[in-house]
């Protein structure tokens, strides 16, 4: 008896101790975040347990545990949504069912998920994209691209730049009613990266006539040179995006070889070659003050050669974006970018609109003090303001 109750003890302390998550003083809903990064740490772990047992991919079992989370294209009173394909690449498309004279807007979406996860077919990516679709009386594409481990860099990137050249064709534009002066491309995350990515990239396209009016960019991962951004170091440990995450998600998105992700961890696969690129993602000069505040600057150690050169896709533009030089800047359009301050992709974003707006780009830029990763697909309260405020932007600059 005495024995049990003192087995019964020692599991249960080692399971809060292996459960509790420490979260920083002004998060809102604290239980609801805790308990969802227990759950989520939880089930991590058991796919990572998984993958060392031989029995699957991190990432393909995470996804197949996700794809529950599929909603079927599902119209109402308000809005016509079928589920087609643009280049042979599954989209949702939602159209408003009032009759209207004028053309409407249209925005491309692109979900995140580390270019391994995700879908725009998830709840509460179908659910977000009502909501754009309902207050701005507007046409939303939401996309799809092939994810990692089975398609690397650039599949994910050519997908999505195939699907948007796709629906800028005049033809597609006309049959959805939509404007082609009122276009805007937006994601979170990873989708955030290819809005970023695809939009750079149809800059030089002389094959498309249609120019861009705004691009919306939530929390996006912009640069895998420095994982040692202040953003890295204060959240490191915090839901959702762990930084071991995060670097599994790059390293991924390029290659399956693991190698990769082990000098991502110690921040030390930048080549000495590529030392000119530094300049891009180098935070003491890109960050604001209050971003930097308590941390000291070091630049990344040099990292094997021979790696990059066998992996160069995370020093390509089209996957970290952040490295275009300040003449393909300039001309981009009007551009909303939301971060959160417990982030590890906090410093990407701002480092992003401090470079435009030295190129002289229009930025808007909305931190959420209490805001934490992934939330803008999410049902706490936190991530209802996020969706308010990139609405809202929307609505008054599309
Ligand atoms: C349809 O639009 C009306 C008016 O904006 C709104 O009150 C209603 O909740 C919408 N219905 C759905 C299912 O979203
Ligand atoms: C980063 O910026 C700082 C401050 O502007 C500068 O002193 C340093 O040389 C830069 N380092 C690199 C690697 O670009």
């Amino acid at each position: 008896m005495g024995r049990n109750v003192f087995l019964f003890l020692i599991v249960g302390v080692l399971g809060a101790w292996y459960l509790y998550t420490p979260l920083p003083a002004n998060s809102e809903q604290p239980w609801a975040l805790m308990f969802m990064g227990a759950s989520l740490k939880t089930a991590l772990n058991l796919m990572q347990l998984a993958e060392l047992l031989g029995i699957s991919h991190f990432m393909t079992s995470t996804m197949f545990f996700m794809s529950f989370l599929e909603t079927p294209p599902t119209s109402d009173e308000n809005l016509t949504v079928v589920d087609t394909t643009f280049h042979n690449i599954p989209v949702r498309v939602y159209v408003p069912k009032q009759k209207t004279k004028t053309l409407r807007r249209g925005i491309f979406y692109i979900h995140g998920g580390g270019w391994c996860l995700g879908s725009a077919m998830f709840y509460g990516y179908d659910l977000l994209s009502r909501q754009t679709s309902n207050r701005l009386d507007a046409v939303v594409i939401s996309t799809n691209y092939r994810l990692a481990p089975n398609h690397h860099f650039p599949a994910q990137f050519e997908d999505v730049y195939n699907s948007l050249r796709w629906f800028l064709s005049q033809d597609v534009l006309q049959e959805y009613g939509v404007d082609p002066k009122r276009i805007g491309v937006s994601g979170d995350s990873a989708g955030g990266n290819l809005a970023v990515a695809v939009v750079q990239q149809l800059q030089g396209d002389q094959d498309v006539k249609v120019k861009v009016k705004v691009q919306a960019l939530i929390y996006p991962a912009l640069q895998a040179l420095d994982f040692d951004l202040p953003s890295y170091r204060e959240n490191a440990h915090y839901p959702v995006l762990y930084r071991w995450f995060m670097i599994r998600f790059w390293s991924e998105y390029i290659t399956t070889d693991r190698s990769l992700e082990k000098a991502m961890s110690i921040n030390q696969h930048v080549p000495a070659h590529s030392a000119h690129l530094l300049q891009f993602v180098n935070w003491s000069s890109l960050l604001p003050e209050r971003f930097q505040k308590g941390h000291i600057y070091k630049k990344p150690a040099f990292g094997s050669s021979t790696l990059a050169k066998k992996y160069p896709g995370f020093l390509d533009v089209r996957a970290a974006p952040l490295l275009a030089d300040d003449t393909q800047l300039r001309s981009l359009p009007q551009t909303y970018v939301l971060t959160c301050q417990h982030d590890v992709l906090r410093d990407d974003g701002v480092m992003y609109v401090t470079r435009l707006r030295n190129a002289g780009v229009p930025v808007t830029h909305d931190h959420i003090e209490d805001g934490f990763h992934g939330l803008i697909s999410n049902s706490l309260k936190v991530g209802d303001r996020m969706r308010n405020q990139y609405i809202n932007w929307l609505s008054e600059n599309l």
